[in-house]
């Protein structure tokens, strides 16, 4: 077929190259798709959020990543490399979410005398309490969690009907939510008798991704991905 040795290693030389463009072209986008059509819909709030507002570049040269992702496809390594994405830690989060007034803000749980409970309940991440892709807003099915800090809880001139200290005794922790709000950004009255309470069917279905069951009113609302991108566009048009 080939009389010219020359034509020969030009013909091998484009097929090794289809080759390789096949692979970068078809196969590694198919294994990303892959990994995207098994996650599920992304959370409250969040529809209409683009995935880098979340995900940004990871570390390591395009080569590396390729590198790494062409050994995953051949079955060289274990997990696919992040491709163009780093963990979202809670600084991802917080670049919109940032509520000065939180009363459970994530770095106060770094204090030592926290060590315990967060052996129970890692308060210190977001992510404990909202993983992403999950179609949910908390991913705690039962939000009884207050126990692992409030457990010695005394409140001085009670209000309520029935006291917090009775409550407590009586181990009554899923009544917490139905009256306070966790990060306490909602602006509501806070029910003082028990029959005033937010059914805890409406928190459950809240958790799950529901109506806000507190308030439609705030004290702050998140940056919008327009502002996010704004206020961040000198860093994203570095990378
Ligand atoms: C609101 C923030 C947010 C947005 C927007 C977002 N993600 Fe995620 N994603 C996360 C979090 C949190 C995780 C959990 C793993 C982690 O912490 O890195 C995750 C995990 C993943 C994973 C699992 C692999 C990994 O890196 O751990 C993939 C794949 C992924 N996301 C793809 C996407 C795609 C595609 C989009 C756009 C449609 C998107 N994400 C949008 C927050 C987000
Ligand atoms: C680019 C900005 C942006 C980033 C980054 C972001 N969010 Fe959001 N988030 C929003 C917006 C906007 C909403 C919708 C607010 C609304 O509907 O009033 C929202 C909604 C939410 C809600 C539901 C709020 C409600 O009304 O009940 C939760 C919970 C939440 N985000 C947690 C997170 C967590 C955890 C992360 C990090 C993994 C994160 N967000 C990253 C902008 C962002
Ligand atoms: C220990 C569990 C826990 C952790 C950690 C946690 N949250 Fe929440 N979050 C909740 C619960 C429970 C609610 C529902 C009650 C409420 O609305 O405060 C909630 C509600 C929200 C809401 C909707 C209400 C609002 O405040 O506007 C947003 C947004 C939110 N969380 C973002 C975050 C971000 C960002 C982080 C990390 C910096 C975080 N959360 C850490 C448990 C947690
Ligand atoms: C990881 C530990 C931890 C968890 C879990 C926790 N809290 Fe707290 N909470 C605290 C600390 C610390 C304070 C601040 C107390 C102080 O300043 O003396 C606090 C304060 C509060 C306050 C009073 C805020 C104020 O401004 O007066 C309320 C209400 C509250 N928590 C409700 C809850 C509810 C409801 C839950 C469960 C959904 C919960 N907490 C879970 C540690 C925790
Ligand atoms: C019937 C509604 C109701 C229920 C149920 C309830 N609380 Fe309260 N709580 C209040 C009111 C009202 C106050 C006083 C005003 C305020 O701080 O908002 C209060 C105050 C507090 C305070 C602040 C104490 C202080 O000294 O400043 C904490 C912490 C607290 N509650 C935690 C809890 C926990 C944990 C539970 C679950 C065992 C719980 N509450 C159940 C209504 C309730």
């Amino acid at each position: 077929m080939f009389k010219n040795p020359l034509r020969k290693r030009q013909y091998i030389g484009s097929l090794i190259g289809i080759g390789i463009g096949i692979i970068i072209y078809v196969v590694l986008p198919l294994k990303q798709s892959e990994d995207y059509l098994s996650l599920g819909p992304m959370n409250t709030g969040h529809e209409g959020l683009s995935c880098d507002a979340c995900h940004t570049d990871a570390k390591g040269t395009l080569l590396q990543q390729l590198q790494s992702n062409v050994s995953f496809t051949f079955g060289m390594r274990k997990k696919a490399a992040d491709f163009g994405t780093e963990n979202v830690d809670n600084k991802k989060c917080l670049a919109c979410h940032d509520r000065p007034n939180d009363r459970h803000p994530t770095h106060r749980f770094l204090e030592t005398r926290f060590k315990e409970a967060i052996t129970q309940i890692d308060a210190t991440q977001c992510e404990t309490c909202h993983r992403e892709h999950n179609d949910t807003r908390i991913v705690l099915a039962e939000a009884t969690f207050c126990v692992n800090c409030h457990y010695d809880l005394e409140v001085k001139n009670d209000p309520i009907d029935v006291p917090h200290e009775k409550l407590i005794a009586d181990e009554q922790w899923s009544t917490c939510l139905q009256c306070h709000d966790f990060h306490g950004n909602h602006i509501y009255q806070v029910a003082e008798k028990l029959k005033d309470t937010i059914p805890l069917r409406e928190i459950k279905a809240y958790l799950k991704g529901g109506e806000d069951p507190f308030s439609k009113k705030k004290k702050h609302l998140p940056l919008s991905e327009e502002e996010w991108r704004t206020i961040n566009s000198k860093y994203l048009s570095a990378r």
